[in-house]
């Protein structure tokens, strides 16, 4: 059976900043770690767009519990494939802040995906989301190596 890869976005609670993202994460990481989960979650303007990769059923349990949970609301699945190849293999969940983090190279990389200035991914087909988010993560592993 391939492993799937589900994107996709949502609009977090008026309570979530970015600091409870990161406590979110901490605890999130080592679970998916231990289900074989990988993926990457952007945050900006007040919306998550995140990819989960691995296998179907940990996906799906994981998506049901992540679109349960009260600091965001409005999950909407942009996107579900069956992938030969994970996109983010290195990852447990890759997060980026695209409010603090947008270089003059994260906003090229989002003009040249969606023809957007700011980051909104209720805005983006499917095609769209799911380039922005492989293009983010060539970006990040770039200045990673820097
Ligand atoms: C935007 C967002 C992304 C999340 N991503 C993950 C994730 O990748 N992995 C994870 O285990 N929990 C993630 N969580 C937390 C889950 O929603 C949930 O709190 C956690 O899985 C515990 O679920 P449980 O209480 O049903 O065991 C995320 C929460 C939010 C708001």
């Amino acid at each position: 059976m391939p492993d799937i890869r589900l994107i996709y976005f949502s609009t977090a609670s008026a309570v979530t900043s970015y600091g409870a993202l990161v406590e979110i994460m901490d605890f999130a990481q080592p679970r998916n770690g231990e289900r074989g989960i990988t993926g990457i979650l952007c945050y900006g303007s007040g919306r998550f767009l995140q990819a989960l990769e691995g296998e179907r059923g940990a996906v799906s349990d994981l998506y049901r519990r992540i679109a349960a949970d009260t600091r965001h609301r409005d999950c909407q699945l942009v996107d579900v494939s069956e992938i030969d190849v994970r996109a983010f293999p290195e990852w447990t969940m890759k997060v980026v802040n695209w409010d603090s983090g947008d270089s003059a190279r994260h906003r090229a990389l989002l003009r040249a995906d969606t023809g957007a200035v700011v980051f909104d991914p209720s805005t983006m087909p499917a095609a769209q989301a799911s380039a922005f988010l492989l293009h983010l993560a060539e970006l990040e592993r770039e200045l990673a190596a820097d």
